[in-house]
C-alpha cells in the first residue's frame, strides 16, 4: 500500500517519511503544492524526499486555480474570519488536499498524511477535504500518534533513520506563507500583549519607512472579481503578485490578532495580506454603487457565515457552495473600477465608476433634480414615523 503525504521538505515532514513506512509498511508518494509559498530548488527537493525515502515527488502549480477558484470566491463573498482574518491558510488547505485526493488516485495510494499538528485548524481542514472527496481514503496524521514531542526529538529520529537533517535553519515562528498572505505564531506572539518584532515581517514593510509619497492605483472589476491594475488585465495569480509588490511596499494589510480556533483554544496570528487586503477594500467599495441597501445587508451577515465555513475546513460542504452561487448571482453588476491611495499602511479609496451603478448625481444633487420631490419626504416621514408617534402619545396618556 501507498501515501500520499503534504510534503514541504522541513524537518518535521522529513520525519514523517521513515515514520510512515516504519509505523505502517508503506510506500510514501510525497507531494508538494505550488501556492506561491516561494518553492525554492525544485531538482533539490525530489533528492530530498528520496533521501528521506520517499519513492516519489509530485509537484504541482497549483497557483492559478487557487487565486482564481478558492481566494476569488471569498473576495467575492467578502468574507473575514473574526472581523479580521482575511483566511489565507484557510483558503489553501482545500486546494492543497484536494490536489493530494486527484494524486492518491493516479499513484494508487490508498491512504493521505499531512504533517499538522493535533492542536490546530489545518488538520481539520485538510482531512474534511478528504473526506468529502474520497471517503475511502484513510488518514494519517503523525503528529498525533507519534512520541516525537520536540525539534531535538525529531532530529536525532531522523539521524536514527538515516534521513539528512535538512539544514535550512528553522525560524522562531511557526509561518505559512502562500500568495494571498503570511502567517505568523509562536514565540514571542504567544504573549498577546507582545508587540511583533520588526524583524518577523516579510511582505510588507514598516509603514514608516514607507514611501513619503502617495501612490495611486486602479483596479478594474468585473461581476464582483478584480481584472486589472492601472488598466493591465492581468490573470488572478499574477494581479495578486502584481498587488503583493505594491502593497507590501506602502507597508499595507498588516493584521495582529487573536483568533479562536475550531479546536476551541484562543490563539495569537499575525499576518500580512498586502494584496488581499487592497483588493478586498476595491471590490467592497464597488458594491456601494452597485448593491442597494437590503442586498448589502443580507450579503454581508452571508459573509459572516461563509468566512465560518471556510475558517472550519468545510470548503466543499454544499453549504458553502451554495452560498457561493448566491454570491456570485448578486454581484453579477459589480462592474467597474475603483481607484485608491496607499500611503504608509493605509489603503483609501478615493474614487469609484460602475456603468450599473444605482448612484445617480440627478437624484442626489444638492443643486436641483425633479425626480426626487422634496414635498413627498413630508408624508413618507409621517408614515414612516408613525410607530414612533404611538408609542410617544400612549407613553403622554394622549
Ligand atoms: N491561524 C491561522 C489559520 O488557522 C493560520 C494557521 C497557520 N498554519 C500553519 N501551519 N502555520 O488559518
Ligand atoms: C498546526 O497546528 O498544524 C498549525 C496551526 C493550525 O493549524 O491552526
Amino acid at each position: 500500500n501507498k501515501v500520499v503525504l503534504a510534503y514541504s521538505g522541513g524537518l518535521d515532514t522529513s520525519v514523517i517519511v521513515p515514520w510512515l513506512r516504519e509505523n505502517y509498511g508503506c510506500e510514501v508518494v510525497c507531494f508538494t503544492a505550488d501556492v506561491g509559498q516561494g518553492l525554492q530548488e525544485l531538482e533539490g527537493l525530489e533528492q530530498k524526499a528520496r533521501a528521506s525515502g520517499a519513492c516519489q515527488l509530485i509537484v504541482k502549480d497549483l497557483k492559478e486555480e487557487f487565486v482564481k477558484d478558492f481566494i476569488f470566491p471569498c473576495l467575492r463573498a467578502g468574507a473575514i474570519y473574526e472581523r479580521k482574518y482575511l483566511l489565507g491558510t484557510s483558503m489553501a488547505r482545500p486546494v492543497i488536499a484536494k490536489a493530494m485526493v486527484d494524486a492518491a488516485k493516479e499513484v494508487g495510494a490508498d491512504a493521505v498524511s499531512h504533517g499538522c499538528t493535533g492542536k490546530g485548524n489545518d488538520q481539520v481542514r485538510f482531512e474534511l477535504t478528504f473526506f468529502a472527496l474520497n471517503p475511502e481514503l484513510n488518514v494519517v496524521a503523525p503528529w498525533r500518534e507519534w512520541e516525537i514531542t520536540g525539534r531535538e526529538d525529531a532530529i536525532e529520529y531522523a539521524k536514527k533513520h538515516n534521513v539528512p537533517v535538512p539544514v535550512t535553519k528553522k525560524s522562531i515562528y511557526s509561518r505559512d506563507r502562500n500568495l494571498w498572505h503570511l502567517s505568523h505564531e509562536g514565540d514571542i506572539l504567544e504573549d498577546p500583549a507582545n508587540e511583533p518584532k520588526e524583524d518577523m515581517y516579510m511582505m510588507s514593510v514598516d509603514p514608516t519607512n514607507a514611501p513619503d509619497t502617495p501612490e495611486y492605483l486602479k483596479i478594474g472589476i468585473v461581476e464582483g472579481l478584480p481584472v486589472s491594475v492601472n488598466g493591465k488585465e492581468l490573470s488572478p495569480a499574477s494581479l495578486l503578485a502584481e498587488l503583493n509588490d505594491l502593497g507590501g511596499k506602502h507597508g499595507v494589510g498588516r493584521i495582529d490578532m487573536v483568533e479562536n480556533r475550531l479546536v476551541g483554544m484562543k490563539s495569537r496570528g499575525v499576518y500580512e495580506t498586502p494584496g488581499g487586503t487592497i483588493l478586498f477594500s476595491a471590490v467592497r467599495e464597488l458594491e456601494s454603487l452597485t448593491l442597494d441597501r437590503e442586498t448589502i445587508q443580507i450579503k454581508d451577515s452571508l459573509a459572516l457565515k461563509y468566512a465560518e465555513l471556510v475558517y472550519a475546513g468545510r470548503w466543499f460542504d454544499p453549504l458553502r457552495e451554495s452560498m457561493d452561487a448566491f454570491m456570485k448571482e448578486i454581484t453579477k453588476s459589480t462592474s467597474g473600477s475603483v481607484t485608491l491611495k496607499l500611503y504608509k499602511g493605509s489603503v483609501s479609496v478615493v474614487g469609484r465608476e460602475s456603468p450599473n451603478s444605482l448612484y445617480r448625481q440627478d437624484i442626489s444633487s444638492f443643486e436641483s433634480g425633479d425626480i426626487y420631490n422634496q414635498a413627498d419626504a413630508a408624508g413618507f416621514i409621517r408614515l414612516y414615523g408613525l410607530p414612533m408617534r404611538v408609542r410617544a402619545m400612549l407613553e403622554k396618556g394622549l
